[in-house]
C-alpha cells in the first residue's frame, strides 16, 4: 500500500459531474494515504488533472496546461525531487501512450475505467521515474467501492451509472466511457442511506443517462425503483441527472408529482428543436415527443424549472433548422440552457457529415440563442417574486461575506443577507426561508424569515 504521508496534492478538474465526482474519489483516496490536499498547483507535490474531450477547447486547454507546469517551481519543502504529474478521465482514456509522447514531463496516464489504480501508478512514478501508463478497455466492477472527499458535507453525488450506450452522432462519451453499466440497487440504497445518517441534506443521482438505469443488471429500466429506494432513506432533497428524452418513462414524471423528496428541477437535453437533426444526431426522438414530455411534466408538478442542453451548428444545420431550434427554446421556457458550438470529434459517425455552415452564421445563431435563453431565464425567475422559499446555503455570496447564497428547490441560486449574529459558514448546510424581493436572469435575492 502506497504512502503519502508528508506530499501534497491537487486535483484539477474538467467537464461534467462526472468528472468532479471522480475527483472527489481521487482526493479521498490520497488523503486516506496520508496526502494533504493543497488548492494551488504551486504548492502541490502531485498534480493530478482530470479531463474531459466532449468538446475541442478543453482538449486544447489541457495540453496547455500541462505543459506550462514544466515552468513552475516544485516548494521548497517538497520531499520529492521533482513534480509527479497525472492526466486521467476521457482524455487520458483516449490518449493513453500519445499523452507521455508528446509531454515529456508527465509522469502518470490513467483512464476512466482504472481511477483505483492512481495510487500505485503515482507510487511507482515517485519511486522509480519514467513514464506509468495505464489504460484499461472496460471495468472489472462498479468503482464506487472507492472513498470520497467531498466538497461540501451536505451534498453528495451518487453514481448509478457508467458509460452509455446511446451513441449520438456527434458524442465521443461513449467512445471514452465504455458501455453502460448499472450499480446494483442495494449498492445504491446502503450508499444513501450512509449519506443521511451523516447528515447529508441533498443526493444527486448522476449517470450519463439515468433513465435507462437497470437495463443490463434487471433486463429492464428501474429507475423508478431507484428514486423510490433513495427517497425513502429520509433524504431531504432529490436530484438526478443526466435523463434522455426518449427513455423518460410517464412512471418517473409522476414522481415528481408524489414523491416526498425529489425537487421540482429536470435536466433534459433537447440539443435541436428540428426533427431532421435530431434524426442525424441519433437521438430517437422528434421535438413532438419532447414537447409532450413537458406537457406531461408540467401537468405532474406546475413549477417544475426545465434546463437543457443545446448543440448550434451540427453539420448541415440550415437557419430553418435552426428556427425549429428557437421555437423550442420560446416554447418550453428554461430556466437555463447550456448552449454548445458544435465541435468535430475524429472518431464520431457526426466528424464524417459535410460540415460547411460558414463559422459567422453559426456564431450568429449562437448569440441570437444566447439572447432568448437570457430572456427567457430572466422571465422564468419573475414568477417567485413574493414567495418564500426553502435555501439549502452553501456559504458567502463569492463577492459580499454578508450576503449568502444557495439553491431553491428548483435549483436557483439565491442571495440574501446573513441574518444579524450570524455568519454565512454558520448556515452552511442548512435550510432557511427566503422571501423573494427581486429576480434576476441567474439569480433571485430576498431576505431570511
Ligand atoms: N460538440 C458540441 N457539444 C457537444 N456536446 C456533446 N458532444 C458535443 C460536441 N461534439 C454537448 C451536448 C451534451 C453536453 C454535455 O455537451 O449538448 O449534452
Ligand atoms: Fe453522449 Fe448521447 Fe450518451 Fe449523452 S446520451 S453521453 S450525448 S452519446
Amino acid at each position: 500500500m502506497a504512502n503519502f504521508h508528508g506530499l501534497t496534492f491537487c486535483v484539477h478538474t474538467f467537464g461534467c459531474q462526472m468528472n468532479k465526482h471522480d475527483s472527489e474519489r481521487i482526493a479521498g483516496m490520497l488523503e486516506g494515504l496520508g496526502a494533504l490536499a493543497v488548492d494551488t498547483v504551486e504548492a502541490a507535490d502531485i498534480v493530478v488533472f482530470m479531463t474531459c474531450c466532449v468538446r475541442e477547447a478543453a482538449d486544447v486547454r489541457l495540453y496547455g496546461q500541462v505543459a506550462s507546469l514544466k515552468n513552475v517551481p516544485l516548494r521548497a519543502e517538497s520531499p520529492l525531487a521533482k513534480r509527479v504529474v497525472a492526466v486521467g478521465g476521457c482524455i487520458g482514456q483516449r490518449d493513453g501512450e500519445k499523452l507521455t509522447d508528446e509531454l515529456s514531463h508527465l509522469d502518470v496516464v490513467f483512464g476512466t475505467h482504472n481511477l483505483g489504480s492512481l495510487p500505485a501508478l503515482l507510487e511507482a512514478a515517485i519511486e522509480e521515474g519514467g513514464h506509468h501508463v495505464e489504460v484499461l478497455d472496460s471495468s472489472a466492477g462498479f468503482p464506487t467501492e472507492l472513498p470520497t472527499s467531498r466538497e461540501f458535507t451536505w451534498t453528495a453525488w451518487l453514481p448509478i451509472t457508467i458509460g452509455c450506450n446511446n451513441f449520438c452522432t456527434y458524442c465521443i462519451v461513449p467512445y471514452v466511457r465504455g458501455r453502460e453499466k448499472s450499480r446494483p440497487l442495494e449498492d445504491i440504497e446502503r450508499e444513501a442511506r450512509g449519506y443521511v445518517e451523516a447528515g447529508v441534506k441533498e443526493i444527486t443521482l448522476l449517470g450519463q443517462n439515468v433513465n435507462s438505469y437497470g437495463r443490463d443488471l434487471y433486463g429492464a429500466p428501474r429507475f423508478v425503483d431507484v428514486l423510490d429506494a433513495v427517497d425513502a432513506t429520509g433524504i431531504e432533497r432529490l436530484r438526478f441527472a443526466t435523463s434522455h428524452p426518449k427513455d423518460l418513462t410517464d412512471a418517473v414524471i409522476e414522481r415528481f408529482a408524489t414523491l416526498r423528496s425529489l425537487q421540482p428541477a429536470l435536466h433534459l437535453p433537447v440539443q435541436s428543436g428540428s426533427n431532421r437533426i435530431l434524426d442525424a444526431m441519433n437521438r430517437r426522438y422528434t421535438r413532438e415527443h419532447y414537447l409532450g414530455l413537458v406537457d406531461k411534466l408540467r401537468r405532474a408538478c406546475p413549477d417544475i424549472a426545465l434546463s437543457t442542453d443545446i448543440i448550434v451548428g451540427f453539420p448541415g444545420e440550415t437557419e430553418k433548422d435552426f428556427e425549429d431550434t428557437y421555437r423550442i427554446v420560446e416554447e418550453v421556457g428554461y430556466n437555463q440552457v447550456f448552449t454548445f458550438i458544435y465541435s468535430k470529434r475524429e472518431g464520431t459517425p457526426a466528424a464524417k457529415m459535410v460540415d460547411d455552415t460558414p463559422r459567422e452564421v453559426i456564431q450568429d445563431r449562437f448569440d441570437r440563442l444566447v439572447d432568448l435563453v437570457q430572456k427567457k431565464a430572466y422571465e422564468f425567475n419573475q414568477v417567485d417574486v413574493g414567495r418564500t422559499v426553502p435555501v439549502l446555503v452553501e456559504g458567502a455570496s463569492k463577492r459580499d461575506a454578508s450576503i449568502l447564497a444557495g439553491k431553491s428547490p428548483k435549483n436557483q441560486t439565491v442571495h440574501a443577507a446573513v441574518p444579524q449574529g450570524l455568519s454565512a459558514e454558520d448556515l452552511a448546510g442548512s435550510l432557511v426561508n427566503v422571501r423573494i424581493d427581486e429576480a434576476r436572469t441567474w439569480y433571485l435575492s430576498g431576505e431570511v424569515v
